[in-house]
């Protein structure tokens, strides 16, 4: 079986290069391959490399990620988030490939405190949730068979992430503030690249597992319950920090202004992916806990 890996060089990604590989032949592209086009500035190129490459399964972990920066590069993050999932996704559907595509809590208005649905209605508060959520509907569209996995505060112990930066902090100063209105799950890149591959063969196998699924790490926290939890491990750990767990203040989301309106509701249920697919996420302390004796 061929597979084709956009964005190699993400968080996702590169655990995607891991996860993938045993499925069957990877061909992983980054924006600046040269053999294939992968630049998603030019999305009718990536036509082009799903028609050399022939795979039966494509997986597009490249995006405009810069929540805030999105906010003055519109048609950058639309044409990457929206323009060429679209074109990779009727070129899939050309080649009756699966394809399999990643998208975001923002998609969201972030209102209540229930964890939300697929089918609950969308309303996003930002230019990037607003151009992922486009991306969506280009997938739906194209009538590709699709699996699109909808996650939330991704991190990795390979690149920049929140708990590194909690760390770097820890050790500058005695006292952090950090948000407590946001609600959400951190999800490891090698939970969603594992669960990728799983549920990649499961709708290989069965064609009428395909759709749109949300797929977090169990539990749910806020990015100050986040941040203490960091640094109670890293104490455990014996670092030497300057702040401490006690002295993470818990601050409003206004406290820090931001150009990109962010939910405060970020809560996703995984009811549906666990009975299609059968799998649990663990709790998202396991995996963040892992990730930081790896960084530690
Ligand atoms: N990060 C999060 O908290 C989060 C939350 C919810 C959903 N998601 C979704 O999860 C998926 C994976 O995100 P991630 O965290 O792995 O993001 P990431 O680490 O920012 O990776 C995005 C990838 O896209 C690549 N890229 C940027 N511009 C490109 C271009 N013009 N052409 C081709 N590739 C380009 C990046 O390359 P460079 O690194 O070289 O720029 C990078 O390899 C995305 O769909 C994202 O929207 C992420």
């Amino acid at each position: 079986m061929n597979i084709l890996l956009f964005g190699k060089g993400g968080q996702v990604g590169w655990e995607l290069q891991r996860s993938l590989a045993a499925l069957g032949t990877l061909t992983a592209l980054d924006f600046d391959s040269t053999e294939y086009a992968a630049d998603f500035s030019h999305p009718e190129a990536l036509a082009d490399t799903v028609r050399a490459l022939r795979p039966q399964v494509i997986v597009n972990a490249a995006a405009h990620t810069a929540v805030d920066k999105a906010e003055s590069q519109s048609d950058l993050a639309r044409t990457l988030n929206a323009t060429a999932p679209g074109v990779i996704a009727r070129a899939a559907r050309e080649r009756d490939a699966l394809l399999v595509h990643y998208s975001t809590d923002y998609v969201f208005d972030g209102s209540g405190q229930q964890p939300w649905r697929e089918e609950d209605p969308t309303g996003p508060l930002n230019v990037y949730g607003r151009t992922k959520l486009e991306g969506e509907r280009a997938v739906i569209e194209s009538g590709a068979r699709h699996l699109i996995f909808r996650t939330s505060w991704v991190y990795a112990a390979r690149g920049a992430n929140f708990a590194k930066t909690m760390l770097r902090l820890a050790c500058e100063r005695d006292r952090l503030n950090v948000i407590d209105d946001q609600f959400g799950a951190p999800t490891g890149a090698e939970l969603l690249a594992d669960v990728s591959a799983h549920a990649i063969r499961e709708t290989l196998r069965d064609p009428a597992k395909a759709g749109l699924y949300h797929l977090v790490a169990g539990g749910q926290t806020s990015w100050h319950g986040y941040a203490r939890f960091v640094l109670e491990q890293a104490r455990a750990a014996g670092a030497e920090l300057k702040a401490s767990p006690e002295t993470v203040a818990p601050v409003p989301t206004s406290a820090f202004p931001t150009p990109a309106r962010r939910p405060h509701n970020s809560r996703l249920s995984t009811a549906k992916l666990q009975a299609a697919f059968g799998l649990v996420p663990p709790p998202w302390q396991h995996g963040v806990a892992r990730m930081l004796r790896e960084i530690l």
